[in-house]
């Protein structure tokens, strides 16, 4: 069913979400948040897709983005903050949609830095992108891809997706859990412009389904490395302790849990 934005800002509460703008149907929530003028937007806008038709994953995958099935909504952000602090929002997305899930009665599992998995399936990714004019930030757009009712995939993806209404056995309704995730962000993000980065952080490491595992690291430069996973820095960055006990950063990359990975 369409999204029924009366009902979402019926249920929400919060200081920083100002408007939700819907279309029907877009290319990416993402690319019309990066492309519209810097006049017409301000922090607090979520731009939302009843579908998406070129929906934009990370690495340059595609997010399929099925009519009314999902919430595929973008929140625009314009921090005063250095660039180095900006990976931090994909951790405040994906950790506001894990915790309104939870309040619903299932237990998912964050993977950084931008997954939400239900018995290894990803219900939900964050792709935040900005945009900057020189040396500021004129927005960050953090976009949030959810599946709530789909029934099933396609084929490429049913070994790899799940939905909320896969996991329930029932439907769910979209407005509600919307308003919800908006607050958490919300939330969040005042920690965030208060620099309270240690209590995000902390809250993502209570969550975080990888900490003390052992891991494999798939870099964008096409590096792969191996190690146990033994902190998150304040700035969002995945620490890594080798073998030869050697600890290093990540602010990126594919990560996965190895077999047999011992919990300490
Ligand atoms: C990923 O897991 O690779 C990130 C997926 C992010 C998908 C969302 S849907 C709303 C927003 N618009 C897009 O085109 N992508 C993000």
């Amino acid at each position: 069913m369409k999204l029924d934005i009366k009902g979402v800002k019926e249920h929400m509460n919060n200081n920083i979400i100002k408007n939700l703008k819907y279309f029907d149907s877009v290319t990416s929530t993402n690319e019309l948040a990066l492309e519209m003028k810097s006049e017409n937007i301000q922090e607090g806008d979520v731009i939302i897709g009843g579908e998406q038709t070129k929906g934009r994953g990370r690495l340059k995958r595609n997010w399929h983005s099925p009519q009314y099935l999902g919430l595929w909504f973008s929140i625009i952000v314009r921090p005063s903050k250095d660039l180095d602090r900006i990976p931090l929002l994909t951790l405040i997305g994906a950790l506001s949609v894990h915790k309104a899930i939870k309040n619903m009665g299932i237990k998912t599992d964050l993977k950084w830095p931008n997954d939400i998995l239900y018995n290894n399936k990803k219900v939900c990714g964050v792709l935040s992108q900005f945009r900057s004019d020189g040396k500021e930030i004129d927005r960050v757009v953090v976009g949030i891809g959810l599946n709530v009712n789909q029934k099933e995939f396609p084929k490429e993806l049913k070994d790899t997706s799940i939905s909320l209404r896969m996991i329930m056995e029932k439907i769910i309704k979209k407005e509600k859990l919307l308003a919800e995730i908006l607050d958490n962000f919300s939330d969040f993000y005042q920690l965030f412009q208060n620099s309270e980065y240690d209590e995000i952080i902390n809250s993502w490491k209570i969550e975080m389904s990888m900490l003390n595992k052992q891991i494999t690291i798939n870099t964008a430069n096409g590096n792969k490395m191996k190690g146990k996973v033994v902190d998150i820095s304040n700035k969002g960055e995945l620490i890594i302790e080798k073998l030869n006990k050697e600890r290093q950063k990540f602010i990126a990359g594919d990560v996965s849990i190895d077999k047999n990975s011992i919990r300490f």
